[in-house]
């Protein structure tokens, strides 16, 4: 009340005390401060120095505005609850601040408390102001957006998301809606989640006692998509060029820092373009993201890129990178990618020195697929930049990718970063119908199935070609995070999925 009665007399816009004040958020007062205007800021607690000095986070922006408290003319009751990660409302007059690292600050007029922290139950979470794991931080994922880490990567995702629809809106592509239950394996490799609604204790039983589904919820066997790929194509063959942006489910039981089994897939699909087209586009796309991000994130960058560099120190030499994360964007954003076809790169690979050293764990052949490690040599160690691998052997490939002259090979692409490893797949697809039906059948995919995918064959086929981007990948890169897990919010990966 004594705080109350203060600010009555002392504001100049008494009006406001009939009508509350409108809330200004912390990024818009740093960005252009009125001195000498009378303001109110709600937010959290980030810590409250010698009753004096709080540091008071909205979310909006990595920076915190210092609220200055003259604890005279306030209740020791009410200045108790002032802990960190309690919620306050503050008025007060903005003024240039009297003390260095920040150019402003809040002189504090009124103080109103709208959720207390206990310290005890605080001292327990990440909140408890000092460096903790990121293995701890995932265990309390609810609470780790309020730690400068997280609320700098979640930004920087929203920013991602948002440049990726404008890279796509400004270029005249329609974002496309594709269904997340679906009956296909769009890539073959049967690695997806079931959909059902029978009791699966006990299940309808057909005749000859197999689980009749038939009477599932859709009459038949469904799954969450593994990709929204060949939907795209549908629609890319009548409105030329579209994209999806959705959630992709994996059941593929690979525990690693880069495999999610939710994660999100941006699959951008275009009539007439062939495999060039393609590379151009996916290179054009990923420049435009990092460039994106230097542009709008400078605040958050220069977090993540100071958190970077100081985990990198922590590494042994020969596991550091040689470029900081602002480098490393600038570096993406400003080299041409190195483009070779899967058959130079086992050349390549054969006649290293790292091979005849005999330093792969796993074979080099043409033939068989490429392991990350030999990945990661050609773009960390050979070429040290990213990297488009095209035209793959067609037997590890997707049943959809267009065949090659050669018999052998299929037009495919994948692009490789540093640090990430594989970033975007994609491919000029088959648009020739009796060689997809004849994929169909090496495949071992029923026609009946696919019907609907093979008949746009048959209407005014065109060459045309798409590919995929792995959201979260693109998140770890321009953040510098190493695991997956900490670019998305809540990460479902084998044997977990809390929150
Ligand atoms: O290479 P993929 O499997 O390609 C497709 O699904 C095609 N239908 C894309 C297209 O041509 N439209 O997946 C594309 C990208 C990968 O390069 C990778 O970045 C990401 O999706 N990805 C994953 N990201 C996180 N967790 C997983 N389990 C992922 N699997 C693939
Ligand atoms: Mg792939």
């Amino acid at each position: 009340m004594h705080s109350f009665i203060y600010f009555c007399y002392t504001s100049k816009e008494y009006i406001s005390i009939l009508k509350p004040m409108k809330r200004i958020r912390i990024v818009d007062i740093l960005k252009n401060p009125e001195i000498g205007k009378e303001i109110n800021v709600k937010g959290w607690v980030r810590a409250f120095r010698s009753n004096r000095f709080i540091q008071l986070t909205d979310g909006s922006t990595i920076n915190t505005l210092q609220a200055v408290v003259d604890f005279e003319q306030f209740d020791e009751a009410l200045l108790k609850k002032i802990t960190t990660a309690a919620a306050l409302s503050l008025t007060g007059t903005l003024i240039e601040s009297q003390g260095a690292g920040q150019a402003v600050e809040l002189q504090v007029a009124t103080i109103e408390i709208l959720g207390e922290a206990n310290p005890d139950d605080v001292q327990k979470t990440v909140m408890q102001p000092k460096k903790h794991s990121l293995e701890f931080l995932r265990e309390q994922a609810h609470l780790r957006f309020r730690t400068n880490t997280f609320g700098a990567v979640f930004r920087i995702r929203h920013a991602v998301a948002y440049a990726i629809h404008k890279f796509f809106n400004d270029k005249g592509f329609f974002y496309l809606h594709t269904p997340i239950i679906t009956g296909s394996d769009a890539e073959g490799a049967g690695e997806m989640f079931r959909v059902s609604t029978l009791d699966a204790k006990n299940p309808p039983l057909t005749e000859d006692g197999e689980v009749d589904f038939s009477k599932e919820f859709f009459g038949k066997q469904v799954n969450l998509t593994v990709s929204g790929q060949l939907e795209a194509e549908l629609a890319a063959l009548a409105l030329g060029q579209v994209y999806t942006f959705g959630p992709t489910f994996r059941a593929e039981n690979s525990n690693t820092s880069r495999h999610l089994a939710e994660f999100w897939m941006v699959e951008p699909e275009v009539a007439f373009n062939d495999l060039n087209d393609n590379m151009d586009l996916t290179e054009e796309f990923l420049k435009y993201i990092c460039n994106y991000i230097m542009d709008n994130c400078a605040d958050d960058l220069k977090f993540l890129d100071d958190r970077d560099n100081t985990e990198q120190q922590s590494k042994p030499q020969n596991e550091r990178n040689e470029l900081r994360l602002t480098e490393r964007l600038q570096f993406v954003a400003n080299n041409p990618f190195k483009r070779i076809t899967y058959t130079e790169a086992i050349d390549l690979l054969l006649n290293s020195a790292h091979y005849k050293k005999k330093k792969f764990k796993f074979d080099v052949a043409w033939g068989t697929d490429l392991q990350s490690e030999h990945e990661r040599f050609l773009v960390e160690k050979e070429f040290k930049c990213p990297v488009i691998i095209t035209d793959y052997p067609a037997s590890f490939k997707a049943f959809y990718m267009r065949q090659n002259e050669d018999g052998k090979t299929v037009a495919a692409m994948d692009v490789l970063f540093p640090g990430i490893g594989e970033i975007v797949g994609g491919s000029q697809r088959e648009e020739r119908l009796d060689i997809l039906l004849e994929k169909c059948k090496v495949f071992n995919i029923h026609e009946e199935e696919l019907w609907w995918y093979l008949e746009t064959r048959k209407f005014g086929t065109v060459p045309h070609a798409g590919f995929g981007l792995g959201f979260e990948r693109m998140v770890m890169f321009v953040t510098g995070m190493s695991n997956i897990r900490d670019v998305i919010p809540f990460p479902r990966t084998p044997q977990n999925a809390e929150f």
